[in-house]
């Protein structure tokens, strides 16, 4: 049997699989649609230190090939997450990782310092990149900001690994993908939404209330996996950073091509909606891909695209 598991910088996972967060809630609302114990990792909705109601309807659209969210961050807020949400999370069959967000570099600090002291916490992903908030600061498209704040949270979170998560929303993903190990992040993950929208044609209208939105699912694999390889090969590559990749992928093949291009996780999110089942069908299909392979090891596999220019390897699989 391959070995399927990932140490995300001290974080260990039995497997490369985690949700995306905003996708499944904040713990057991998919329990009776897939087996959480075979996750390598849950990733909760984002949680911000006030709760959010979020913004007025329609907030979901349905596009070709994926779906624009422009939810606007609804969530219980710091106080009800560690009262209502906590509890439930100590019972999780895998690791926890809380996403946070804000909208100040003190929204960040003491939300994030609350989840250090929490042992059912595994660790902490910043949501430094939701292009569906009009108020407040952006992070995730300013390097020296998103460096500052890195550092700031990474001071109250001595215990825990960080991830920060990048923006697509940006020119050049390199210089937020530096900026956020500059300033301390222990993991990146990428990418969040692609900023969009959508028309309704007879009412001459956005179909979304916000007007624009979060492109997610399959119509934005092949960008996302490009920033990907493109944030692995320039940066992450050099540094030593794991990256978790996502953006969507739907099946095991997906799942394959972001480790090859770098990743040495992967996150799921839009497919849920189709079938929430799909971490543990990419789990099951990494297996057999490993094993046709003749690959022991997942994390042997991680990066090993091969791009023109590179020293050709001799071919080790068939
Ligand atoms: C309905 C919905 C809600 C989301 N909410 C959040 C969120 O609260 N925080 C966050 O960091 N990302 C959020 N995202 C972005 C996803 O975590 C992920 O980065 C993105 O959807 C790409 O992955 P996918 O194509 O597999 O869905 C949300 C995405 C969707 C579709």
């Amino acid at each position: 049997m391959p070995d399927l598991s990932v140490n995300l910088a001290g974080l260990k996972l039995s497997n490369p699989t985690l949700t995306c967060s905003g996708t499944c809630g904040y713990a057991f609302e998919y329990a009776d649609f897939m087996d959480l114990s075979r996750l390598g990792a849950f990733v909760t909705k984002s949680i911000t230190r006030e709760e959010r109601k979020g913004n007025e309807p329609a907030r979901i659209v349905e596009t070709r090939g994926g779906m624009l969210n422009a939810i606007g961050l609804a969530n219980v807020g710091l106080d009800r997450f560690v009262t209502e949400k906590v509890p439930q999370l100590k019972k999780m069959p895998c690791p926890v990782i809380v996403n946070v967000a804000g909208h100040s570099f003190d929204d960040y600090t003491e939300t994030c310092g609350a989840m250090n002291g929490l042992d059912c916490v595994a660790g902490v992903e910043l949501n430094v990149s939701c292009p569906n908030v009009k108020d407040g600061l952006t992070f995730g498209t300013h390097p020296g900001r998103l460096k500052e704040l890195t550092h700031e949270v990474k001071k109250v979170l001595p215990g825990k690994p960080l991830i920060v998560k990048l923006s697509p929303n940006v020119e050049d993903i390199t210089l937020t993908a530096r900026a956020a190990i500059d300033g301390g992040a222990d993991v990146l993950s990428l990418v969040n939404t692609f900023t969009a929208m959508s028309i309704d044609i007879h009412k001459r209208r956005p179909r979304l209330a916000n007007v624009t939105g979060g492109l997610s699912g399959p119509a934005i694999k092949p960008i996302a996996l490009h920033l990907v390889s493109r944030v692995y090969r320039n940066v992450t590559k050099h540094t030593g950073t794991p990256i978790i990749g996502m953006g969507g992928v739907q099946n095991w093949m997906d799942a394959a091509e972001f480790i090859l291009a770098g990743s040495s996780a992967v996150a799921i999110g839009t497919a849920l909606f189709v079938d929430p089942a799909t971490p543990n069908k990419v789990c099951d299909g990494l297996v057999e891909w490993l094993t046709k392979q003749k690959v022991d090891r997942v994390s042997d596999l991680v990066g090993a695209l091969e791009l023109p220019g590179d020293e050709p390897r001799q071919a080790p699989y068939p």
